[in-house]
This record gives C-alpha cells, structure tokens and sequence, in this order.
C-alpha cells in the first residue's frame, strides 16, 4: 500500500541529487492556506520573494519564476534570448548537457557540441580554453550563445564559469553565457552578476528554502540581455510581461502561492 507520510527505517532523509529534503519550518509555511494571489497579501508577499531570491543569485538583476521544471527553465532562457537557425555552443558534460542540445534541436537552433573525447569529458567539465579557440575561430560571429552546465549533476562535475566568461572575452567574441546552475547554485559557490553571466537557470526545489510538491524554477535575466531581438516562437514563457507584473508582486497568471 503507497505511504507517503510515513518511512518504515527511522526519520526520511532523501539521498538523491535532487530534490532534496524539506526542512520542517518550510514544509509547514507550504501548508498554510493558499492566500488569493490577486489579494494585497499576495503582493506584499511576491515582492519579498522576487527581492530576496535575488542574493541567492548574487545578482542586482529580475530573477523570473515560473511554476515548471528544470527542462522549462531551459526552455525558458533559449525561446528568450535567441532566433530560428542561430548557432549556439553547448559543451558536453554529461547527461543534462545532452540533454539541453537535444532541446536546441528540436527548437530550431543550431547546437555546435564541444568536449574532450571520451569519458576524460565527464571527469573534467567545461574546459575554458577549448571555448576560446573556438569562439576564435567563429570569425563571422555567427555563434549567439555560449551553453554551459555548471554542475553536471548526472556526473557530479561542477565547472569553473567564471573562467568560461574570461575566455569569451578573451576571444572578443558578443556570445551570450547561458548557465544551467540547476543542481549547483546556493550548493557550490555561484555569482551570477561579478562572473558576468548573462542567463542563470536554476531549480528552485533544489533550494531547500522552496521544495515541494509544486514545481517551480527560477532564471535571472543579465544586463545584455537580446530578448528583444529573440525571434524564437514563445508565449508562456516569455519573460518580459512577467518581469513587468513582477515590479508590483504579482504574477500574469496564476503562481505557486504556497511555494512562494
Ligand atoms: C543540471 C540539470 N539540468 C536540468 C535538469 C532538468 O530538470 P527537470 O528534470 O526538473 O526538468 C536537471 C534535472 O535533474 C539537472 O540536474
């Protein structure tokens, strides 16, 4: 018989990379009643949010939150910032790495995949200089976007992106940095705004301050930011009318209330 509320071998604590355990003081405030998200609660409430959720991103920039997952904050960050055909450099780290080129794929970009041969790849992470040389090479400039995983939670690799944002600009190229930071961002060391990157997507229920049944992702905007120019289909996840609401609290459509 399915036990949810009950764990046969002592206190539940779960070990997988993801999500991770609830505290109690968080699985509790998630109980409260769902409040009316176009009350003046709520506003007061997803200020405090959309103003806190900041310092973990360690960024002066909108963080946008969108009740999905991970797979839809990747989404998220491509649909806005790039066109049909663009080429984008993804580097392979493992599986989720993989993963987010397929989604380029299928969304009409074009993907170039860089990595070391072999396993060496998934033991090592993103090597900055390989990304110099390429984007070198790229003397049309016809790359948009540097994609990279910072933690590679399929390997436990995490990658130094500071050091790929130095060897962008070393090369003098105008790529945008996209960073999947889902599994690394307030676990390992990540500064979005001082490492210069101009896309951050991170998880929010691998935060334990917001796990939980609901889904919910988060993804701050950089200051050199194409949105504007970014011609991929988009409608749900496009981030200009949310970050617009966002400045009074609210959300244009219905939000994770008991989550946030
Ligand atoms: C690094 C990384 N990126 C992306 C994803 C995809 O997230 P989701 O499964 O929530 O769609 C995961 C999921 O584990 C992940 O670990």
């Amino acid at each position: 018989m399915l036990k949810l509320d009950f764990h046969p071998a002592g206190r539940h604590f779960l070990q997988i990379p993801g999500p991770s355990p609830v505290p109690d003081r968080i699985l509790r405030a998630m109980s409260y009643p769902t409040i009316d998200h176009r009350g003046p609660e709520f506003g007061e409430l997803g200020l405090k949010v959309l103003d806190g959720i900041k310092k973990i991103f360690k960024t002066q920039h909108p963080v946008v939150i969108y009740p999905a997952s991970g797979t839809g904050a990747w989404e998220a960050v491509l649909s806005n910032t790039l066109s049909p055909g663009d080429h984008v450099l993804m580097y392979e780290t493992g599986h989720f790495a993989t993963l987010w080129k397929k989604m380029a794929e299928s969304l009409g970009l074009t993907p170039g995949f860089l990595g070391l041969p072999g396993i060496e790849g998934w033991r090592r992470g993103v090597q900055p200089h390989m990304v110099e040389e390429r984007l070198r090479a790229d003397t049309q400039q016809s790359i948009k976007a540097v994609c990279v995983v910072h933690n590679e939670t399929s390997t436990g690799v995490t990658s130094d992106i500071a050091a790929v944002r130095r060897a962008i600009d070393a090369a003098g190229h105008p790529a945008l940095l996209l960073v999947d930071t889902i599994s690394g961002l307030a676990c390992a060391d990540y500064r979005h705004d001082e490492w210069g990157v101009d896309v951050t997507v991170r998880l929010a229920e691998r935060l334990d301050a917001a796990a939980g049944h609901q889904l919910q992702r988060d993804l701050a905007e950089g200051p050199r930011c194409r949105h504007k120019h970014a011609k991929l289909p988009r409608s749900f996840w496009d981030w200009s009318e949310i970050v617009e609401m966002n400045k009074t609290g609210y959300w244009p459509y219905t939000p994770n209330t008991n989550l946030l």
